[in-house]
């Protein structure tokens, strides 16, 4: 009898992170069911500070998940009803749609094909072009698959020009560029807790960071009805709150995610190096990054023929996103393209695959995914 193949494995695998912790998670939730207090309370509370202490903030305000938390956080810094906003043309479609959901108007801009950032070139462009006519409002700043744009270019366009910044950090807990945490350049900053992010729950959760006060109540207000105090809305808001299970199961992974997310960047170095050994190219990191790995992507041209390649390896590998945002059914011929078109965030859809990086993979697997890329 031949020995059984090993099992594949997985690109994601929320069910590890929730092995790996489950004793104090179990207890932490508990804690909140006995406590007899759901949501908004001393979970989420506490949950806030130690999330804006870790992230370098002076606020948090938690929400329902990192789409509303984009969205929330445009409202906050002032965007509304036919503003415009910029956004990577390759991103996931949650942040076009949060925008969309802030009652404004998405403008398309490509990316660099390297780290997947906002191309600050063609950004730049793009505001020259579209500030006269005086729609233009923000700018959401995706640090796609962990790695962090380039804050240090894009920053003092968006500034110069007078917009709000916004940072799309759902992929980016523990990013950092030149020493700072992504998340603490924006007016506001959104986060997700969606479970196979870097800091992840185990349902729907999410988080936006400021360091206004001002913005920090406007987004207290505006998560639950545009209460300024109860039963008496001054703003027309929603329901996004975060719940006290969600927050308490936060708190115990977030004592973790320093030590995560290093176990990623180990993982990442060791596919690093069989790549390059392979005569391949890997995920860049620009000198004065420091890259969270949510996801480690690589571009290759023959994307779907390596996937399966991959897969037969028993490696299983994903692709996010196969498309760009304005070649999807519910945006295409809608959104606003800027300056000098979108073709390069059109071939990392077409040629990006995502390879397993979550801390829990054992050694073993990390090595049959080094043996695979060999
Ligand atoms: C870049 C980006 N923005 C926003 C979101 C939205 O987060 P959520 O799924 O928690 O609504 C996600 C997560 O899917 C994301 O990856």
């Amino acid at each position: 009898m031949s020995p059984a193949a090993p099992e594949t494995i997985p690109a994601a695998h929320p069910h590890a992170a929730y092995l790996a912790l489950r004793t104090p998670i179990d207890a932490a939730i508990r804690r909140v069911l006995d406590s007899g207090w759901y949501i908004l309370g001393r979970e989420v509370d506490a949950f806030e500070r130690e999330f804006a202490t870790w992230v370098g903030a002076a606020h948090a305000v938690g929400v329902a998940n990192g789409t509303d938390a984009v969205e929330l956080a445009l409202r906050a810094v002032g965007v509304g009803t036919g503003d415009e906003v910029i956004a990577p043309a390759h991103t996931a479609t949650a942040t076009i749609a949060a925008i969309e959901h802030a009652g404004a108007i998405p403008v398309l801009v490509d990316i660099e094909a390297d780290t997947f950032g906002l191309d600050p070139e063609k950004l730049r462009a793009t505001i020259a072009a579209r500030r006269p006519a005086g729609r233009l409002r923000a700018v959401v700043v995706v640090h796609l698959y962990g790695h962090p744009a380039a804050l240090d270019a894009i920053v003092p366009i968006v500034r110069d020009a007078g917009l709000a910044l916004v940072e799309d950090c759902a992929q980016a807990h523990g990013a950092r560029w030149q020493g700072r945490g992504a998340g603490t350049f924006g007016d506001a900053s959104a986060f997700s807790f969606y479970p196979t992010k870097n800091l992840g729950a185990l349902g729907d959760g999410g988080a936006v960071v400021t360091d206004d006060a001002a913005t920090a109540g406007r987004l207290r207000s505006l998560r639950e009805y545009g209460w300024r105090e109860r039963f008496r809305s001054e703003t027309p808001g929603v329901n996004s709150r975060l719940d006290e299970i969600q927050a308490a199961i936060l708190r115990v992974k977030l004592k973790a995610l320093e030590a995560d997310n290093t176990r990623r960047r180990t993982i990442a170095a060791r596919y690093t190096a069989a790549l390059t050994g392979a005569g391949r190219a890997a995920p860049r990191v620009r000198d004065g990054a420091v890259h969270a790995f949510h996801q480690f992507a690589v571009l290759h041209p023959r994307r779907d023929a390596w996937r399966s390649a991959l897969l037969e390896r028993g490696v299983g590998a994903a692709v996010l996103y196969p498309h760009a945002i304005h070649e999807q059914p519910a945006y295409a011929g809608r959104v606003r393209i800027g300056e000098g078109g979108v073709a390069t965030s059109e071939r990392v859809c077409r040629e990006v695959l995502c390879l397993p990086v979550y801390p829990q993979l054992s050694d073993e697997q990390v090595q049959r995914v080094v043996d695979a890329l060999r």
